[in-house]
């Protein structure tokens, strides 16, 4: 909501009426316009009880998805070995897949009216993925690390695609599994085909 309050001049801002006339507002507030946690209700056939449902478990499937992403890109900037290059790759063509997801995610949020996590902070309080340490680990360990944050979000999806669908929101049920599961299960099968220890000469 525009404020009705009359814009400050900034220090050393002109302050004839012509210049006072473009000076933009930078001194806005608002209350928030819609709680975290509150639906609006939109023409969706869905009622509200469903769409908060959905939303709850969509948030938290958000935040583990979030989470996953970044540490995607931090194992993509620490990888260190004879396999740098492969795996400097293959963790940036995960991360890219995984930003796709958190936009699918997020937007199922808005149009089910709800509000999507989108801030540091509130995913650092949600997500279930446990926090890796700040330095560097090796490969192994961080494909370790990526394997086991996957398992979490698809098991977390597969239960949170049964809820949906018994309340009857087939579209959520649709990203849970076709986008979230299908994504995740892809990327741990390609991970932990690096952790087996076959020599590319020796059979
Ligand atoms: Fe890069």
């Amino acid at each position: 909501m525009a404020s009705t309050r009359k814009s400050q001049p900034l220090p050393g801002a002109p302050k004839t009426a012509a210049a006072q006339a473009v000076q933009p507002n930078l001194h806005q507030q608002s209350h928030e316009t819609q709680k975290y946690g509150e639906i609006v209700k939109l023409p969706n056939g869905l009622s509200e009880d469903v769409c908060k449902k959905s939303v709850e478990l969509l948030n938290q499937c958000l935040a583990d998805t979030i989470t996953l992403r970044d540490m995607y890109k931090k194992h993509h900037w620490q990888v260190v070995g004879p396999t740098f290059n492969q795996l400097h790759l293959m963790y940036d063509q995960h991360f890219e897949a995984q930003v796709l997801l958190v936009d699918i995610l997020a937007e199922r949020i808005q149009l089910l009216g709800g509000i999507a996590l989108a801030m540091a902070g509130d995913i650092a309080e949600t997500t279930r993925i446990p926090r890796p340490p700040r330095g560097r680990e090796p490969a192994a360990v961080q494909i370790r690390r990526l394997a086991e944050a996957h398992e979490m979000i698809i098991i977390g999806a597969r239960e949170a695609a049964k809820k949906v669908d018994e309340i009857g929101d087939d579209g959520s049920n649709d990203v849970f599994v076709s986008n979230v599961l299908r994504t995740n299960e892809l990327q741990v099968w390609f991970l932990t085909e690096h952790l087996v220890a076959a020599s590319p000469v020796e059979a």
